[in-house]
């Protein structure tokens, strides 16, 4: 059995887990350091790897305690190399190589994307290839994803990211950081049908997307408010919002679909979505249905493995550490780093 310890440090969670290739998770540790930034009203990079640094230490301890699994029985470390933010990203990599080089053991720098991409594979045994919903704070993208470290791009975000609108959409409605979670909470309670907000690139005939006209609209119907502190107000501009990003998505996922079966006509037809949006319970449900319509399975990881987490990182490394991807000890951690 593999055991692979994983750390991810590239934004604003403090994450490390121990994962075996027989697709468990012995300890699954997260800081969040939400507080600290929520003031700020956004991560502020320099207060975040200083909290990584503080953290990362006992959090590695607390995962070797709890899967009684002790440094020298770690086949790997898989780590967090990029895209991120570059201060957290440094710290990870560099805990992460000092066990390595100390320990003797192989090192794995895996992109955090990929770690998004194949967490669907650590909770359900889904084969490849299948068909990539990517959608984080940082990132929105379709995926044919043929195999590990083989992604072909069917569309992607020509300005925002999903989770990157949700935010602002929240900082517009003087909610805190970070927004999802919030407009989603505010969104049940409100009318969907209140504010007629646009649903961007909806006709054209492509797998790209765009949020930028979507947060000026927003801003536009805020901006009108007599009172834009009224409960009512913000949970109405939250539900119509939620409906204008979750329709565009499910035409862009049907789209997805058909160029999908263009290139692979096998079956079985899986659709996975994952990143930090992919927690959103009314994205998940309408994608659902277009699965359902259209022939393809649907699959989510659970919602703690759809934000950030170490056991993604951990996963990656077991998936790229069987193929026999292993790094040397003298990688480059990066900001930016495409799939
Ligand atoms: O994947 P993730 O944890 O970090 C990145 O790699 O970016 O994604 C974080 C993003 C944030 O923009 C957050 O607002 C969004 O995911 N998010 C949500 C929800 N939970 C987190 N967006 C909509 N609905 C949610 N329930
Ligand atoms: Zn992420």
């Amino acid at each position: 059995m593999i055991k692979v310890l994983g750390i991810e440090t590239s934004c604003d969670e403090t994450a490390v887990a121990i994962v075996t290739d027989d697709r468990r998770i012995l300890s699954n540790q997260i800081f969040s350091q939400i507080e600290e930034h929520a003031k700020y009203g956004g991560v502020v990079p320099e207060v975040a790897s200083r909290s990584h640094m503080q953290n990362l230490d006992s959090l590695i301890d607390l995962a070797l305690d709890e899967s009684g699994v002790s440094l020298n029985e770690l086949d790997a470390i898989a780590v967090t190399a990029g895209p991120g933010l570059i201060g957290g990203v440094i710290v990870g990599v560099m805990y992460a190589k000092a066990i390595a080089a100390s320990l003797g053991k192989p090192i794995i720098a895996v992109n955090h994307l990929e770690g998004h991409a194949l967490t669907a594979r650590l909770t359900e045994n889904i084969g490849f290839p299948f068909l990539l919903l990517l959608v984080s704070g940082g990132h929105t993208q379709f995926l044919a994803v043929k195999n590990v470290g083989e992604y072909l791009h069917l569309g992607t975000t020509i300005d925002d990211a999903v989770g990157e609108a949700f935010d602002k959409t929240a900082k517009m409605l003087g909610l805190a950081y970070p927004g999802g979670p919030l407009i989603e909470e505010k969104a049940k309670l409100g009318d969907s049908t209140r504010f007629k907000f646009p649903i961007p690139m909806a006709n054209v005939d492509n797998c790209d997307l765009s949020f930028s006209g979507l947060k000026t609209s927003v801003l536009r119907a805020v901006e009108l408010l007599e009172d834009k502190r009224d409960e009512q107000n913000i949970r109405d501009i939250a539900a119509s919002f939620q409906k204008s990003v979750t329709e565009v998505l499910a035409i862009k996922t049907e789209k997805a679909m058909r160029k999908f079966v263009q290139i692979h006509d096998q079956l079985p037809k899986n659709f996975v979505i994952s990143g930090g949006v992919a927690s959103n319970a009314a994205i998940r449900s309408k994608l659902m249905e277009v699965c359902v319509n259209n022939g393809f399975n649907f699959y989510a990881p659970p919602m703690k493995l759809c934000t950030d987490n170490g056991a993604m990182i951990a996963w990656a490394g077991i998936e790229r550490y069987r193929l026999g991807f292993v790094d040397k000890l003298d990688f480059q951690p990066k900001s930016r780093w495409e799939l």
